[in-house]
């Protein structure tokens, strides 16, 4: 069993692994033994991982890369090949939510947050498993998506967007895994609860009070470390899950389920 869960020698780019699950992610796949590319918008958090990582004697670099923009993705995925020679793990995680009423919806706010979410996925994904085609040794693709994705039970509403690219992800993860499992590239989709994550923090604060009474009272589900989540995130980068394709593992502490904290 050790031996599949030592990523020595193998090359992980994670989006958003500046902070928050990203950051998580990042930590238990270099504890693993593999080299990290971060790809991410927020420099001064990129950087400040990138020397946390250092300090602990792990490889991992960054580039800054807005995954709306396919020239930028297509950037990162070259530096990571030309930093580490190939690419074998990618994680999708990198995305946002606005909390906003259905009526108030504008454009720039979906575009932004399906762009990101959704297409964003959906473009590095290309971006690497034309990669690890060429490299003719298979790969491994895990991306992040929501429970807010299958079911808004134990999720808050006003999400339209994050929903819409959460669940697109959920069902481009099936998709995709008929394409790649000829290739040679595992494919496998991550559901996230509620974790109290950097981003999750900021979220609350630009919450209006009218926004926050729509929303009412949190309900009793749990919410969690984001490294609970990384950790099954880092089981489907490993041989560990070498069985699993296009799967849909919802890691909520049973939130779905309404079972409370
Ligand atoms: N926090 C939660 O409660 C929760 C619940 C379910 C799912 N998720 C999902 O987990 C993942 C991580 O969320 P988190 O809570 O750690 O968020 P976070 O905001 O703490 O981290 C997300 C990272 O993504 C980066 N990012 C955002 N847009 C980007 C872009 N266009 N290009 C490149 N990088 C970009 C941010 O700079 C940030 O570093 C997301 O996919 C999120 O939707 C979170």
């Amino acid at each position: 069993m050790a031996e599949m869960l030592d990523l020595s020698g193998k090359t992980a780019i994670v989006t958003g692994g500046a902070r928050g699950l990203g950051f998580c992610i990042v930590n238990r796949l270099t504890e693993a033994g593999a080299r990290v590319m971060i790809v991410d918008v927020a420099v001064d958090f990129a950087q400040a991982a990138v020397d946390y990582f250092a300090d602990r004697g792990r490889d991992v670099r960054f580039e800054i890369a807005d995954i709306r923009d396919l020239a930028q993705i297509q950037h990162a995925v070259d530096a990571t090949v030309e930093a580490y020679g190939g690419v074998d793990i990618l994680v999708n995680d990198a995305a946002f939510w606005r909390v906003v009423k259905f009526l108030d919806l504008t454009e720039s706010t979906w575009d932004a947050v399906v762009d990101t979410g959704l297409k964003g996925t959906v473009f590095f994904t290309q971006a690497v498993a034309r990669r690890m085609v060429e490299q003719g040794r298979g790969g491994r693709i895990v991306n992040v998506a929501s429970v807010a994705g299958i079911s808004m039970e134990s999720s808050y509403g006003m999400l339209i967007p994050y929903v819409a690219a959460k669940s697109g992800v959920v069902g481009i993860s099936q998709s995709l895994a008929r394409e790649l499992k000829p290739l040679g590239i595992t494919i496998n989709c991550v559901l996230p609860g509620g974790m109290m994550s950097a981003g999750a923090v900021h979220s609350s604060t630009e919450l209006t009070p009218e926004l926050r009474e729509a929303m009412g009272e949190p309900g009793q589900v749990p919410v969690t470390d984001p490294d609970e989540v990384a950790r099954v995130v880092f089981m489907l980068a490993t041989p560990v899950s070498d069985f699993m394709h296009g799967a849909t593992v919802v890691v909520d502490g049973g939130a779905r389920l309404m079972i409370k904290k």
